[in-house]
């Protein structure tokens, strides 16, 4: 009996929480604002944005730019993450998976064991991580093969207190006037650095942990890894994607447009539309693809590599 109350009564507390959360966080943020205001003209915080003005010395040999390739690589990698987000949020809510899907066992990955049966849902949450992996793979090696690795992860401490000098910049509403084609804010280069070394791995690590491609049988390693810490930080995980790319696109949109988009989906620095038009296509791409993944479509693809069944 209680049991069912609790259930009725959770959505409830959640939509209630939720509600207070979104005024709450527009108060924060003001005052964090007013306060930034106020103490950017002392004296020593002054100083101390000379010092630190926001961005740290890239080294004599980095590259200057963005080539066409880590465009290419950026699309693939948010037309996944959009799929993945929303696949990872319907495994977790889901009752009733649409329906099932199971690996044939036959030819060359013929197992000894029958295969695990897994829901669609996860099937397709599951294909499109090998997708993104793989991508993502592909990225790391060419930013260490052309110097691009020196424009993301950072090579000095002073970029603690060059993303603190940023953010007292973009809080006080001074924003910074960086140009993301030569060199990136440090706050920037810190949340693209943990998006791209950090993020990225602890999603791959812990999802192969909850997946059945990872050794059940492994005694000792899954002592020191168990199942729960798995779940407990693929989750959260997630929700650093999810609040980086509001934020990271707002910014892009909000600190010039057309410069950024010409960046990164046109390779070129001006302020012409020709980065937008490409970057509206892209969007239209990824709408595609979220109307076309409906159950009727994912069934007939997954059928290609297994068995499909209600
Ligand atoms: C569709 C929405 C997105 C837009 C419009 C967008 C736009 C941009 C732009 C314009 C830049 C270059 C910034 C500059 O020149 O100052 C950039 C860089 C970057 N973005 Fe995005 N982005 C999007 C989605 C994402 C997502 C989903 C992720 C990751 C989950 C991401 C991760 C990154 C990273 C890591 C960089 C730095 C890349 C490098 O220089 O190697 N972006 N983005
Ligand atoms: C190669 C990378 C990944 C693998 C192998 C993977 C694997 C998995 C697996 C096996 C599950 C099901 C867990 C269960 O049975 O309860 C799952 C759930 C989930 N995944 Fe992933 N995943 C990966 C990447 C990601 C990424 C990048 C995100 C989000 C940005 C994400 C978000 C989620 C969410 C939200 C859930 C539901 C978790 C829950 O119920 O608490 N996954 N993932």
């Amino acid at each position: 009996m209680s049991s069912s109350t609790t259930k009725v009564r959770r959505p409830r507390s959640r939509w209630f929480l939720a509600a207070w959360l979104a005024p709450l966080s527009i108060v924060l943020l003001l005052a964090a604002v007013l306060a930034a205001q106020a103490i950017r003209d002392l004296p020593a915080v002054a100083s101390f944005m000379v010092t630190y003005p926001g961005h740290s010395e890239l080294p004599a040999n980095a590259p200057v730019g963005l080539p066409a390739w880590l465009g290419w690589q950026h699309f693939f990698n948010a037309f996944f993450i959009l799929l993945i987000i929303r696949t990872g949020w319907q495994v977790r809510n889901e009752r009733r998976p649409p329906a099932y899907w199971t690996r044939r066992n036959a030819g060359r990955f013929r197992t000894k064991g029958a295969p695990q049966r897994i829901s669609l849902t996860l099937w397709f949450h599951l294909s499109l991580d090998f997708l993104w992996a793989l991508n993502g793979l592909i990225f790391i090696v060419l930013l260490f093969v052309t110097g691009q690795w020196m424009r993301v992860l950072p090579l000095s401490w002073d970029v603690f207190p060059n993303a603190i000098s940023v953010a007292i910049q973009y809080l006080s509403l001074n924003w910074p006037t960086d140009n993301g084609w030569v060199n990136y804010n440090s706050l920037q280069l810190l949340s693209y650095a943990t998006t791209i070394f950090i993020a990225a791995p602890l999603a791959i690590l812990t999802g192969l942990r909850m997946s059945s491609a990872w050794p059940a049988k492994a005694t000792r390693l899954n002592a020191i890894y168990p199942l729960p810490l798995a779940r407990a930080i693929h989750f959260p995980v997630m929700l650093w994607f999810f609040f980086f790319t509001i934020i990271h696109v707002t910014l892009v949109l909000a600190t010039g447009a057309l410069r950024n988009l010409n960046h990164m989906f046109a390779s070129q620095d001006n302020t012409t539309w020709f980065g937008f038009w490409i970057f509206a296509a892209s969007l239209i791409v990824m709408i595609a693809a979220w109307f076309a993944a409906t159950p009727l479509v994912l069934r007939a693809i997954a059928g290609l590599t297994g068995n499909v069944s209600r």
